[in-house]
């Protein structure tokens, strides 16, 4: 098997192909998988028809699974359904359902469980039912911008805590939780700046769910966080990812963000299926 590399921008993001990911790897090519990974931060296959079991098992290799949150409607497996059709009876949901309005918040830019004590290492979504139209995936890499930030910034930004809240970023899209569900959800405290212990680059992690500086007034913190996020996501180097049925893409919530953007709910079906690896150090 001989692994095709090919990169989709000019600081992150690759193509990856000459690999079935679906059946069982050679150890050495899930090591230069896992290399390419921590380079490329977003590593994008095709053609990888995948069911649950077979997900399961890809996923796996990367690190242990995350368990999903109890508001979303997989609540309890390992896996977060982003999706319009009724997990109960195949239906599509309404436009104007709660549920749906939950998952608007991932139009949001965002890294996925950063507002978990365990944060993620990485976010694997393979596309089941995909609209014609819409319903793309933008990233944004939190490392090019890193890189880009001016030095004595840089050094402010060493040490700094971030509280990352689910209730908070979902309120922005006007969702509120229950009170039962809030208490599920407390938030957590992560690093302003994330250094990958394999590269050594480093990334800022920020996005939706972050709601605060540790220890900083308000406005103050509102202002960095927005800053940062404003740089970020001008930055030229994006990629949108127009799905189509069995694609599989893998991004490193660490050093890049995410969102979703729109399609024809009422027209089209959707069903994307993510499973989430914990970061463990
Ligand atoms: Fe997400």
């Amino acid at each position: 098997m001989s692994l095709k590399i090919k990169p989709l921008t000019a600081r992150f993001g690759a193509l990856v192909g000459g690999v079935d990911i679906r059946s069982t790897i050679a150890d050495d090519s899930i090591a230069q998988i896992r290399a390419d990974f921590e380079n490329h931060s977003v590593l994008v296959f095709t053609d990888q028809p995948m069911d649950d079991a077979r997900q399961i098992s890809w996923s796996e290799q990367f690190g242990p699974l995350e368990r999903t949150v109890p508001s979303n409607p997989a609540a309890g497996s390992a896996f977060a359904r982003q999706s319009n059709i009724d997990i109960k009876t195949g239906e599509t949901i309404p436009v104007n359902d709660r549920r749906m309005l939950y998952q608007k918040a991932n139009m949001l830019w965002h890294a996925d469980s950063t507002f978990k004590e365990t944060q993620s290492l990485c976010s694997i979504l393979s596309a089941r039912e995909v609209p014609p139209v819409g319903g793309a995936t933008e990233f944004v890499s939190t490392r090019a911008v890193y890189d880009e930030l001016p030095a004595a910034l840089k050094q402010e930004l060493e040490g700094l805590e971030v509280e990352h809240d689910l209730v908070y970023s979902r309120r922005i899209v006007g969702f509120e939780f229950t009170e039962v569900e809030a208490a599920a959800m407390p938030s957590a405290r992560h690093r302003l700046v994330q250094t990958n212990p394999i590269t050594g680059r480093k990334s800022v992690l920020i996005g939706a769910h972050a709601k605060c500086i540790v220890g900083w007034p308000e406005n103050r913190s509102r202002e960095l966080l927005d800053d940062l996020l404003a740089q970020t996501t001008s930055s030229e180097n994006s990629y949108r990812h127009e799905w189509r049925t069995n694609d599989v893409v893998i991004w490193d919530n660490r050093s890049v963000l995410h969102r979703a953007t729109p399609y024809d709910g009422a027209k089209y079906r959707r069903l994307m299926q993510r499973t989430t690896v914990s970061f463990v150090e």
